[in-house]
């Protein structure tokens, strides 16, 4: 999952998603044409607007394009993009799924001390209870382990069960992820703590033996320490104190929640961005939905896009170019004139980029006086 360097101009997939995305995803990619217009932005379609096109929801000529491209970057699926979501994440293995936590002044938190809240969170991107894979109760009578349960699966009963996986294999790999990112992080100030969160208690062969691995990893470098904490109690302290956290591994089920709670301390979904690292593709999608209640309206808050859009030119190599796309939106909160309404604001999404634009341009100017 390491980031590539410039060299050849890279090609990167647009799909703009279901509902609101497209809202957020049209100006995210002009700013990112405007910040290096070198890179080849080759759009393709998913969902309903690919169905209309196509006759199917996810068509070959998308896949190709995700398949001849550097990196995907996602607006979000409301559901009619759900085969292109799992195309990117188990087609293209995608296994960890990077969320970055972080409050910036003029984002609206609840919280009393938001100034405290800068980690990242580790989701396990292809694993646990994810595909989903679920049956019949009865079905369970044939699982010889279900013998030494606690109780026996009530298989007399009409019901249902979800199975969950955990390999070795991606249970190291992403303990290695957050540990190569907690080091990346401790270089630049932050404490090098690793902490897991997980049901160990209850269930030792999956979560405990999550821990076992995310444990060993960290102690195999020596600069990093670790903590852990039952998820429930985690959840607590992500709310009463997250400065405390710094890299947060999670399964996929727990990933998921959690950063959505995460991103509700900080001021809400619409400012929490994500990449997905596999050993041979990216992808970078915001950690909200496709907002369809909001879908139309112009007030969609692209902020969690465009960070999404920060993560993929750094992922890229464009390093000065995504930390310019960063502080352009850090200025624009810090003034706090152009927010869109979940932010208390009354500008639409298309003046928040403006104002995102004129930063940039203003940098720009500063950096040439
Ligand atoms: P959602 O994240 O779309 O919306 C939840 C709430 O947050 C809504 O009130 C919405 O208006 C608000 N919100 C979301 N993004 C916002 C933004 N950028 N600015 C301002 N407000 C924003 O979640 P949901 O409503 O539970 O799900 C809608 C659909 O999205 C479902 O089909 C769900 O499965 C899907 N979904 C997809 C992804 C993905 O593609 N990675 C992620 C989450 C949810
Ligand atoms: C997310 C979403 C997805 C998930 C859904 C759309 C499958 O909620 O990316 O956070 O559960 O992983
Ligand atoms: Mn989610």
């Amino acid at each position: 999952m390491s980031s590539s360097n410039v060299q050849s101009s890279p090609n990167v997939c647009v799909i703009a998603g279901d509902d609101a995305a497209p809202e957020v995803m049209r100006p995210t990619v002009e700013i990112l044409r405007m910040l290096a217009p070198d890179i080849l932005f080759v759009e393709a379609l998913s969902g309903r607007e690919a169905l209309e096109h196509y006759g199917e929801a996810f068509p070959g000529e998308t896949r190709e394009r995700i398949d001849a491209a550097d990196c995907t970057l996602f607006g979000a699926s409301g559901g009619p993009s759900r085969p292109l979501l799992w195309y990117l994440r188990w087609g293209k293995e995608t296994y960890v799924n990077v969320r970055p936590v972080r409050w910036y002044p003029g984002y609206r938190s609840p919280m009393l001390h938001p100034e405290r809240i800068n980690y990242v969170i580790v989701r396990d991107n292809l694993e646990g209870m994810y595909p989903p894979r679920e049956g019949d109760l009865n079905e369970l009578v044939a699982l010889s382990s279900s013998g030494s349960w606690w109780q026996p699966p009530p298989v007399e009963k009409r019901g249902a069960y979800a199975v969950r996986i955990c390999t070795d294999e991606q249970m190291y790999r992403l303990a290695i992820a957050a540990c190569e990112l907690a080091s990346r992080r401790q270089l630049a100030g932050y404490s090098g703590c690793v902490t897991l969160g997980a049901k160990y208690s209850i269930m030792p062969r999956t979560d405990g033996r999550l821990r076992s691995i995310v444990m060993e990893t960290v102690h195999a470098y020596p600069g990093l320490s670790y903590q852990e904490f039952l998820i429930d109690d985690l959840a607590r302290r992500m709310v009463a104190a997250p400065e405390t956290l710094d890299v947060v591994v999670l399964s996929n089920e727990h990933g998921d929640i959690l950063a959505d709670v995460a991103s509700g301390s900080i001021g809400g979904l619409g400012l929490s961005p994500s990449a997905c690292y596999g050993e041979h593709y990216a992808y970078f999608e915001p950690v909200h939905g496709s907002a369809p209640d909001l879908a139309g309206k112009g007030i969609i808050n692209p902020t969690a896009m465009l960070l999404s859009g920060a993560m993929m030119l750094a992922h890229l190599g464009y390093t000065h170019q995504s930390q310019q796309l960063e502080r352009a939106i850090e200025l624009t909160y810090h003034e706090g004139v152009s927010l869109t309404c979940d932010q208390g604001g009354k500008a639409s999404t298309v003046e928040f980029v403006e104002a995102v634009v004129d930063s940039i341009v203003a940098m720009n100017n500063r950096d040439m006086v």
